[in-house]
């Protein structure tokens, strides 16, 4: 049975596949600069000497770059090395709908987990519904001001549940059978941030609504939540090719993979704030 070293472990996603790959009897090392129990390794991006004794014994990796990192290559790459020498096979690396493939920054990590590993599948979501219903600060001004503020205008998502990201994930590193080399993963409508802003309202019983602002508005909220100002604006441009359509599409991976339709909007935002989640509180609108 595989072991599997999941990065960024105790994170959106990183939790959850950890879950999926204990349900399924799969030993999953969690990768954490805190490490707190048993199955929990420490592991420092910044830090190489952590790198090679969380691998020892892995055969498999899910790999979330470090983050905010708009150069990660150099951290990344020695990493790769490490896990080939300890054994690893297969890799799945967590990058996004919205990164394409370039010869630097985060897009040039596909080719090279792609040249350092045998078996290796690159996930691309699309926008995490938890980015609405948990620590995200799209969630904080929810919360705060019953409102979402997005440069993204009337432009639609393929939002996905972080969940369904993991099942696939899951999938991705236990199948016997390697996995393509990608997956387009969306949830099953794409919505807009109004459309949204809809269901949250009905989901909660508090009026939530979407304000939409300019591409320097945005980058100046981010940068105000404590983003560095170069990452702030990367974030918003990608607002802007929401609202020229970038994010406006359904894939059925997520069926395909796993077996079962994802999950709405609806449903993770109704979980997430049920006694055992409720991660939301809207304020009142206009608050
Ligand atoms: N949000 C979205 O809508 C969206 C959409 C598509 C793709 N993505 C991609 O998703 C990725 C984030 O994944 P996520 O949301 O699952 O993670 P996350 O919730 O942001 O968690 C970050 C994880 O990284 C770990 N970490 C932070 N600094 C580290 C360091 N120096 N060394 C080792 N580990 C470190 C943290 O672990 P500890 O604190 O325990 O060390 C934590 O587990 C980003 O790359 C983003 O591009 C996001």
């Amino acid at each position: 049975m595989s072991t599997v070293l999941v990065l960024g472990g105790t994170g959106t996603t990183g939790s959850r596949v950890t879950a999926f790959l204990r349900a399924r009897g799969a030993t999953a090392r969690v990768a954490t600069r805190s490490p707190s129990g048993p199955g929990q390794v420490r592991f420092d991006w910044t830090d190489p000497a952590t790198h090679a004794p969380a691998l020892d014994g892995a055969t498999a990796v899910y790999l979330v770059a470090p983050i905010g990192e708009a150069e990660p290559a150099p951290l990344v790459a020695p990493f790769l090395d490490a896990a080939r020498t300890a054994g690893v096979r297969r890799v799945v690396l967590l990058s996004s709908s919205a990164v394409p493939d370039a010869d630097d920054g985060v897009g040039a990590l596909p080719a090279l987990v792609r040249g350092a590993v045998g078996e290796s599948t690159v996930l691309r979501p699309s926008w995490f519904m938890q980015n609405l219903v948990g620590d995200h600060v799209l969630a904080a001004g929810i919360r705060e001001h019953g409102e979402i503020v997005t440069a993204t205008g009337d432009g639609r998502v393929g939002f996905v549940d972080a969940g369904d990201i993991a099942a696939v994930a899951g999938h991705a590193l236990l199948d016997a059978e390697p996995h393509p080399s990608e997956h387009l993963i969306t949830g099953p409508e794409a919505l807009s941030y109004a459309d949204a802003a809809a269901v949250l309202t009905d989901v909660t019983g508090s009026p939530v609504r979407h304000r939409a602002v300019t591409a320097e508005e945005r980058t100046a909220r981010f940068a105000a939540s404590g983003i560095p100002d170069d990452f702030a604006a990367l974030l918003a441009a990608l607002d802007v090719a929401i609202a020229g359509g970038s994010e406006d599409r359904v894939t059925d991976t997520v069926a395909r993979v796993t077996g079962r339709a994802p999950r709405t909007l609806r449903e993770v935002a109704t979980e997430a704030l049920s006694p055992a989640g409720g991660e939301i509180r809207p304020g009142r609108a206009g608050a």
